[in-house]
């Protein structure tokens, strides 16, 4: 008997064209508002408890914290969005600090999903999130925020992913997602540490690359001396590391996150590779200006009928009440982004050093005492600084508040990670945020400068 050994030929993977959401497909059998509403319904940003079922540490100090609603539900997000979620960093019956951190895990596997925390030298959450998030603890989440997400469909799908340290996080639930659905899809992903052992989640992204032919991983540590046997690529972003790893930049989409020095130069070095402006999306910038104004118009139109859907559902998780159109996502870089040099080891998406404000003020003397400053028909009071600052109507409070040296910690400046999060004591204001702040909190009298202008004098507790 004769055996062949000749190997047939395995055929190439046929694939439907572009990529698309799974959720597309209900999006477009919604025509009508009430179920294009009712479809929207598990992006709209909702207040809900998830427990922790699993932690993995990854490398470069970064912790995962697999978690499932407790309520039994799916988390429905997009990829690359991201939860804002309270901490009990100071016991259970103290206020709880509040952290916004990218999803890391793919939409389609909902029924649990994971944060990724790097742990920061100093940074006072993240310390905590590694030494107590254990299996069975319940958190408090808000979300799912922001426009910094893959589209639920694109006929083209062809990407670059530029990631820096801690800011591979919401990449890499975009990377799984990609894997995980079927579609044609060209996906580039550079990807910059401080040292070797620095890259998170690097097995399972050399896996992707091994069995997905659609999928590309090129690592580059930065400025930093080569130590051992690296075999990757040294040296910060360039124009010419972008041509060498997407000969091709033109015409793909770009999705960026890292520190702000670096998405800085990435910005500046796409453009010379002849990326334009409406294809980069980056995380600390909160995407193209085309899906900041699909997204807001998308959720401005949900909250049209939010009230309407409520009243028809009386579902357990209601969605938290929008009171203003869902308008940009930033995750800014973070007040602990230290390195502008690209290689992004401090990057923290929220771990904002800056101290929590408090709802209790020690008045330190009347208002009436402290000096003035600015210009403006109104006037804020801000006893703890022992200051009052003039405002106009219309101006937004934290940029005045900053310009007369008052410190307030703040970091996406976009109404969406409540770490500015302040007590108004008096007065009123006209607050536009998206979602860094719940219900129960303005209702304790509690607001987000960074997103508020001032209606009347105010008295604050800053
Ligand atoms: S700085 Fe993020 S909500 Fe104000």
């Amino acid at each position: 008997m004769t055996v062949s050994t000749t190997l047939t030929a395995i055929p190439d993977v046929q694939r439907i064209r572009g990529l698309e959401m799974p959720w597309n497909r209900v999006f477009q059998s919604t025509p009508e508002p009430a179920g294009a509403a009712r479809a929207l319904w598990p992006w709209y940003p909702q207040e809900f408890l998830a427990e922790c079922v699993e932690t993995v540490p990854e490398a470069g100090d970064m912790l995962t914290i697999v978690l499932r609603r407790i309520d039994g539900a799916p988390l429905a997000f997009r990829s690359g969005q991201y939860l804002n979620i309270a901490f009990p960093v100071d016991g259970p019956d103290a206020e709880p600090v509040n952290r916004s951190y990218s999803i890391s895990s793919a939409p389609t596997q909902p029924w649990t999903f994971a944060i990724t925390v790097k742990r920061e030298e100093g940074g006072r959450v993240s310390q905590w999130v590694h030494e107590n998030v254990r299996p069975g603890m319940v958190l408090d989440m808000l979300g799912p925020v922001g426009a910094f997400h893959l589209p639920d469909m694109d006929r083209r799908a062809r990407y670059l992913f530029l990631a820096a340290g801690a800011g591979v996080t919401p990449l890499m639930s975009m990377i799984r997602t990609i894997h995980s659905l079927p579609g044609r899809a060209d996906v580039v992903m550079l990807y910059h540490g401080a040292e070797p052992g620095a890259f998170a989640f690097s097995r399972e992204l050399e896996h992707l690359a091994s069995v997905d032919s659609r999928i590309k991983v090129y690592y580059s540590l930065g400025d930093r001396s080569v130590t051992g046997t690296w075999q990757g690529m040294v040296g910060r972003l360039t124009a010419q590391m972008i041509d060498e790893v997407v000969p091709d930049a033109n015409g793909r989409q770009v999705y960026a996150c890292g520190p702000e020095g670096y998405l800085d130069v990435a910005t500046d070095f796409l453009s010379k590779v002849g990326v334009d402006d409406t294809s980069i999306h980056m995380e600390s910038f909160s995407g193209s200006r085309a899906t900041r104004l699909e997204y807001r118009d998308e959720v401005a139109f949900a909250g049209e009928i939010a009230e309407e859907i409520a009243a028809a559902q009386d579902e357990a998780h209601e969605p938290e009440p929008v009171t203003a159109a869902l308008d940009l996502y930033q995750i800014a870089a973070g007040t602990e982004a230290k390195a502008d040099d690209g290689t992004a080891e401090h990057y923290e998406t929220g771990d904002v050093l800056a101290a929590e404000p408090t709802a209790s003020a020690e008045t330190p003397a009347e208002p009436s005492s402290f000096e003035t400053v600015g210009q403006g028909s109104l006037n804020m009071s801000f006893l703890r600084s022992g200051l009052n600052v003039r405002i106009d109507p219309g101006e937004e409070i934290l940029a005045a508040a900053k310009q007369a040296g008052i410190r307030i910690g703040a970091n996406c400046q976009e109404g969406m990670c409540g770490s500015c999060k302040i007590v108004k004591l008096s007065g009123d204001v006209d607050m536009h945020h998206q979602g860094g702040i719940r219900a129960r909190e303005i209702e304790a009298g509690k607001f987000l400068p960074c997103c508020s202008t001032a209606q009347t004098d105010l008295v604050l507790d800053a």
